[in-house]
C-alpha cells in the first residue's frame, strides 16, 4: 500500500527514518513529506535514499502536477510521526500552510498521528482540545510513551518506538484496535475512520470482532474501568491503593455476557488482565491524568451508551516527579516532604460534560466504598455521593476489613436514580454476582432501552 509519512519538526525526526524503513521492508511504498523544519532535524537525503522518493515540502513544488490533491487521493495511509504540539494545532484548525497539511485535509484514507513533545506541552489544555479535536474527525492519535525527553526531563510526551506506531498504524488501517502492549506506554486510541467501513460498523452491523451480539445488552457499548491508578513519584516509587481490579473485570465480563460490546479500562489489577476475544478491546492505563484520557478517547471515538467507572482512581498525585530516585541522607533525620496536588474527579467531568451536550453515555454508574460510621450509614453516604457525583447509578460497596479489596466477595448496595426517588438494592455475595446484577439493572434502565 502507499502510505504517506508526514514529520513534524522535532527532536524525535529521526525516528520516522527508522519508520520508514519498517514501512519499506514490509513491502510498502512510502511517500516521506517531512515539513520544513523537520529538515532542520534530518536532512532530505536521507528520507529520499531510504523511500526512493523526491522529498516535497510545499504546494508550490510540482504544481503542475496540484501535487497535494495527487497525494492525497493516492494514499491508502497517512502516518505522521512525530507530532509537534504546532503541526497538531495546524491539522486541528484545518490548515494547509505546506504540503503534509494540504495532502491530509485532501486525503480520505485512515490518519494516524504519534504525537511528541514536552510533558507541559502535551498536558496543556490547548493541545489537549486539538487531540480531542482530531480524534473527533476520526483519525486515530497515538498516546505518547512516558519516558526520557530530550533534555534530562522525563516524562509523557515521548515518541513511541516506531515498531509501536508501525502496529497502530496497521492496525487502524486495517480497521482492527490491537490491545495496548505495555502498562503506561503506546495505547492506540481509535482505529476509527469517517470512511465507509466506520459507517457499517456505527449501522450496528458489525463489531470490530465480529458479528452483531445477542443479550439484553446487544448492540450496546460499555465503557468499564477497572483496577487501581498509580501516580509515580519517582523512578522506583508511585502512590497506589489497594484495589484488585477483580469488580471491574467481572462488570466487562457480565456486559460481554449480556451481549455488549466492551472496551476495557485497566489501571493496575492484582488479577490478569482478561485474554482478548471478540467483543472486547482493553487498553492499559497507569494513572488518573492516562485513564482519564483513555476514558474521553473511548467515548469520543464512538458513542457508548454506558460508561461504569469501577476503578479506584487516585485523588492525589505528587505535585512533581522526581526523575532520579529520592534518597535519604543518612546524617540527617528529617524526611522529604511530598506535596500533592488534585486529580480531575473523571466521572463528575463526563456527567457534567453530558450536561453540556458532549459526547456522553446515556448511563453513567459510579462506584464508591465507604465504611459507615456513627454519624452515617454506608447507604446514607451513597446516596450524599450520588447527589453529588451527579451519575445515574452508584455501587457503594461497603468496606471492612476482609470485605471488597481483593476479596473475591462483596457486600454493596446499588442505587439508581428513577426521577427524583432513588431506588435501593442491596447486593451480597460474588464480585461475579454483583456484576451481573448491575448489569441487568442496566439493561432494565429505561435511558438504556430508549437508546
Ligand atoms: O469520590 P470517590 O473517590 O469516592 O468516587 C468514586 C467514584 O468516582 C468511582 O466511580 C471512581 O472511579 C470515580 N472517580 C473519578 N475520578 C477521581 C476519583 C474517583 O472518576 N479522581
Amino acid at each position: 500500500m502507499r502510505i504517506i509519512l508526514g514529520i513534524g519538526g522535532g527532536i524525535a525526526a529521526y525516528k520516522a527514518a527508522m519508520l520508514l524503513r519498517l514501512f519499506s521492508e514490509a513491502g510498502h511504498d512510502v511517500v516521506p513529506m517531512p515539513t520544513d523544519s523537520a529538515l532542520r532535524f534530518v536532512g532530505a537525503p536521507t528520507f529520499e535514499a531510504l523511500s526512493g522518493h523526491p522529498v516535497r515540502v510545499s504546494v508550490f513544488e510540482d504544481v503542475e502536477t496540484v501535487n497535494h490533491v495527487r497525494q492525497g487521493e493516492q494514499a491508502d495511509l497517512i502516518v505522521v510521526a512525530p507530532a509537534t504540539a504546532d503541526l497538531l494545532a495546524r491539522l486541528a484548525a484545518g490548515r494547509a500552510d505546506d504540503l503534509l497539511t494540504g495532502t491530509v485535509l485532501t486525503a480520505t484514507c485512515p490518519v494516524v498521528i504519534a504525537p511528541a513533545m514536552h510533558t507541559q506541552m502535551w498536558e496543556n489544555p490547548a493541545t489537549r482540545r486539538n487531540v480531542e479535536i482530531l480524534r473527533g474527525y476520526g483519525y486515530t492519535v497515538v498516546e505518547p510513551a512516558v519516558g526520557r525527553l530530550t533534555g534530562r526531563d522525563s516524562g509523557a510526551g515521548r515518541l513511541p518506538e516506531p515498531a509501536e506506531i508501525r502496529d497502530a498504524a496497521l492496525a487502524a488501517h486495517a480497521g482492527t484496535r490491537p490491545r495496548a502492549t505495555a502498562r503506561t506506554e503506546v495505547r492506540p486510541q481509535t482505529a476509527g475512520h469517517a470512511g465507509p467501513r466506520a459507517d457499517d460498523e456505527r449501522a450496528g452491523d458489525r463489531t470490530p470482532g465480529g458479528p452483531r451480539r445477542e443479550g439484553p445488552l446487544g448492540g450496546r457499548r460499555v465503557v468499564v474501568t477497572a483496577g487501581g491508578t498509580r501516580e509515580p513519584l519517582d523512578p522506583v516509587r508511585f502512590l497506589g491503593n489497594r484495589s484488585s481490579g477483580k469488580q471491574g473485570i467481572a462488570v466487562a465480563r457480565a456486559a460481554l455476557d449480556a451481549g455488549a460490546e466492551v472496551t476495557l479500562l485497566l489501571a493496575h489489577t492484582e488479577v490478569p488482565a482478561p485474554a482478548e476475544e471478540a467483543g472486547l478491546t482493553i487498553r492499559s492505563v497507569g494513572t488518573a491524568l492516562e485513564l482519564r484520557e483513555a476514558v474521553f478517547a473511548a467515548l469520543a471515538e464512538q458513542p457508548a451508551d454506558a460508561l461504569v467507572m469501577t476503578a479506584a482512581v487516585a485523588d492525589f498525585r505528587p505535585g512533581a516527579y522526581r526523575e532520579s530516585k529520592i534518597k535519604k541522607d543518612p546524617e540527617a533525620t528529617d524526611a522529604p516532604v511530598i506535596e500533592l496536588v488534585r486529580n480531575p474527579d473523571i466521572l463528575r467531568e463526563v456527567v457534567q460534560r453530558r450536561g453540556e451536550g458532549g459526547p456522553a453515555p446515556a448511563l453513567i454508574v459510579g462506584f464508591a466504598a465507604e465504611t459507615g460510621s456513627e454519624e452515617a450509614s454506608v447507604a446514607e453516604l451513597g446516596r450524599a455521593k450520588l447527589c453529588s457525583k451527579g451519575s445515574d447509578v452508584l455501587v457503594v460497596n461497603q468496606v471492612g476489613t476482609d470485605l471488597v479489596f481483593g476479596s473475591d466477595r462483596t457486600a454493596a448496595t446499588i442505587l439508581v436514580r428513577r426521577g427524583s426517588e432513588t431506588e435501593e438494592t442491596d447486593v451480597a455475595g460474588g464480585k461475579d454476582d454483583l456484576a451481573r446484577r448491575l448489569v441487568e439493572l442496566m439493561a432494565s434502565h429505561p435511558d438504556m432501552r430508549r437508546r
